[in-house]
C-alpha cells in the first residue's frame, strides 16, 4: 500500500478529520483506499444510516467483518452513534503484521447468543460468509440489519448482497436503501417481520 496514502490517512485520524478522509478517496477510485475499506460512503450514507437507527429506537451498531474498522470509525464520528466492530482471528488482528486498527476489535469467540444486544442494528459491509451470516442473524432478537455490497448489476461478489440476501428465513424484508455515491455499492436496510 502507498505509505503517503496511509500517514495521510492517519494524520487526519488522529486529529478526528473523518471529513477529510472522505475526500481522500471522494471518487471512490483510489486503489489503497480499497485496501483499507470496500466502501467509501459519502456524508449523505451516514446520515441515512443515522436517521434510520434513531428513528427506529436502536441505540448504535453492531458491525460483524469489520475489518481494521474504518467504517466504524467514520460512522461513529460522523453521526454520534456508539459502533462496535466484531472480527475473527485475533491472532491475526493482535499480531505485528495487522494492519492498523481504528477502533478496538472485539472478536467473535467473546460473542454468544446474549452478546449481540436486540437494541442495536447490526451491519454487515463485504461480508463473505453465508453459514455466518444467517448465524448472527438467527442469534440477533434486534428488528434492523444493514447490507452493505454491491447491487444487482456490478460484477463483484459478497455475501450477502444488498438484494439477493438469503436471511435464512422470511421474516426479513427490505425497508429501504442508498446507493453509495454512483458506485454500484448500496447500503440496504432490512427490517424482520414476525408473522
Ligand atoms: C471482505 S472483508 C470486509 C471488511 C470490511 N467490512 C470492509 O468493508 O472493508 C470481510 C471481513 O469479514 C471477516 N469475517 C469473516 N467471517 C467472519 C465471522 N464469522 N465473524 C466476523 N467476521 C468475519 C473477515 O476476517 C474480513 O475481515
Amino acid at each position: 500500500m502507498e505509505d503517503s496514502f496511509v500517514n495521510t490517512l492517519l494524520t487526519l485520524y488522529k486529529v478526528e478529520k473523518w471529513k477529510e478522509i472522505l475526500k481522500l478517496n471522494e471518487n471512490s477510485d483510489n486503489l489503497n483506499a480499497l485496501k483499507l475499506l470496500w466502501v467509501w460512503p459519502e456524508e449523505k450514507n451516514f446520515k441515512f444510516i443515522k436517521n434510520l437507527v434513531k428513528d427506529l429506537g436502536y441505540k448504535g451498531i453492531l458491525s460483524l467483518g469489520c475489518g481494521c474498522g474504518l467504517l466504524e470509525w467514520l460512522i461513529n464520528q460522523s453521526t454520534g452513534l456508539p459502533v462496535l466492530g466484531y472480527e475473527i482471528n485475533r491472532e491475526w488482528w493482535e499480531s505485528k503484521y495487522s494492519s492498523f486498527k481504528f477502533i478496538k476489535l472485539n472478536y467473535i469467540n467473546q460473542l454468544n447468543e446474549n452478546s449481540l444486544d436486540p437494541n442495536y442494528a447490526l451491519l454487515f459491509c463485504y461480508f463473505n460468509n453465508k453459514k455466518s451470516f444467517q448465524d448472527y442473524v438467527n442469534n440477533y432478537k434486534g428488528h434492523l440489519i444493514f447490507i452493505i455490497g454491491p447491487g444487482c448489476d456490478v460484477p463483484r461478489h459478497t455475501e450477502p448482497q444488498p438484494f439477493s440476501a438469503d436471511f435464512g428465513t422470511t421474516d426479513w424484508h427490505l425497508y429501504c436503501y442508498q446507493e453509495v455515491k454512483t458506485t454500484g455499492d448500496f447500503i440496504a436496510a432490512f427490517i424482520r417481520e414476525e408473522k
